[in-house]
């Protein structure tokens, strides 16, 4: 047998086994690379005598054909069984159980939050923020409320500096201010957001939350604030007629200031909104002081407006019933499966942030 024969045989009989892909790209340099057997072979043509090259360099050619032929079947014949193999071990097992897993909660505070926002944003207001760590002027001075104020001992405040002159914000209401100073009137915003209080029971909480309203025109007036109100507790409450009463007070950045009550009852041991003859009081608001219009350069011959200024914790604890205010706080995950909401949990007056 000749010498390329006896390479054939020996080649067909290695491909015809069980290889993986190494061994293939061995078998491959064995033949055709650089000194491959059959690469080796052309090189002896050029020695040999003429009547034999022709026949010997057919054979050749022939036997290089098949062998490459073998090799190109083999690589498909490989990577189909690799792919098949992959499947095989990559199969979704659609009868396993499901994998046990934690949804997350919203909170109510945030849940509220979204509520309100969007209820104001149906009539025309935007959402505001401010820093939860203020200074002095914006959350006293500019507001009407100069040093030595005795509004000033009442908010119990916490100072972050010997000077007073950083503290934790005790009310929202220095968003006003921060809006007012940044552009020009008109202004129709609510910022709610985190405020802080040296004061702590089952209904006060050191942190807790408020929701600030501003509506600053030419021609506003507190028929505005109410009709504002009004129509903002029914959406909240989820009702058609609420009773409401405005009691006159007293706030530094307000002329004339009023609280505000609804009225409700108590049915089996739950508060009901909008019904019958007890009160309960839930904001506090008024007519913008012409002294804050002049603090933040407008004019208030020309610009007029109210604010008004809800908590919004005690708002989440009438809507869905909750009666301890520390629970909002102490990040009990039991509590937040309770009182918390799924994710699509879409409130019926949930109209989206972003109309
Ligand atoms: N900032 C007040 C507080 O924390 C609440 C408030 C009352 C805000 C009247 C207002 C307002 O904007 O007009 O007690």
């Amino acid at each position: 047998m000749s010498d390329i024969k006896k390479i054939k045989d020996e080649y067909l009989d290695k491909l015809s086994g069980d290889i993986n892909i190494e061994n293939l790209n061995q078998i491959k340099t064995e033949l055709f690379g650089k000194n491959g057997s059959i690469s080796n072979s052309f090189k002896k043509l050029g020695s040999m005598p003429s009547d034999d090259r022709k026949k010997f360099a057919s054979d050749l050619n022939s036997i290089k054909e098949e062998l490459q032929e073998k090799i190109n079947l083999k690589f498909q014949e490989i990577e189909i069984k690799e792919i098949n193999s992959k499947l095989e071990n990559e199969k979704v097992d659609v009868t396993l159980p499901e994998r046990d897993t934690q949804q997350g909660k919203i909170h109510p505070v945030s849940q509220v939050i979204d509520e309100i926002s969007s209820i104001f944003s149906e009539i025309g207001f935007s959402v505001e923020e401010g820093p939860d760590v203020e200074n002095e002027n914006y959350n006293f001075t500019a507001l009407n409320t100069p040093d030595n104020h005795p509004a000033r001992d009442m908010h119990d405040t916490f100072y972050l500096d010997n000077k007073k002159e950083l503290l934790l914000r005790t009310h929202t209401s220095p968003v006003q201010v921060r809006t007012m100073l940044k552009s020009k009137p008109p202004f129709k915003i609510i910022a709610p957001g985190r405020t802080y209080r040296s004061d702590s029971d089952q209904t006060h909480s050191p942190m807790f939350h408020q929701v600030e309203g501003l509506h600053i025109d030419n021609d506003i007036n507190m028929g505005h604030l109410k009709g504002c109100l009004n129509y903002f507790i029914k959406e909240f409450f989820e009702v058609d007629k609420i009773r409401m009463r405005f009691r006159p007070s007293h706030f530094p950045f307000t002329e004339p200031s009023a609280e505000v009550d609804i009225g409700y009852e108590m049915k089996d041991g739950k508060i009901v909104i909008g019904e019958g003859d007890r009160w309960l009081e839930i904001l506090g608001c008024g007519m913008v002081h012409p002294n804050v219009l002049k603090n933040v350069n407008i004019n208030p011959d020309k610009y007029q407006g109210y604010a008004f200024g809800i908590g919004i914790d005690r708002l989440a604890m009438l809507k869905y019933g909750i009666n301890d205010l520390r629970a909002f706080f102490e990040t009990d995950l039991r509590w937040l499966n309770h009182f918390g909401f799924d994710p699509l949990d879409v409130p019926s007056n949930y109209r989206g942030l972003s109309r």
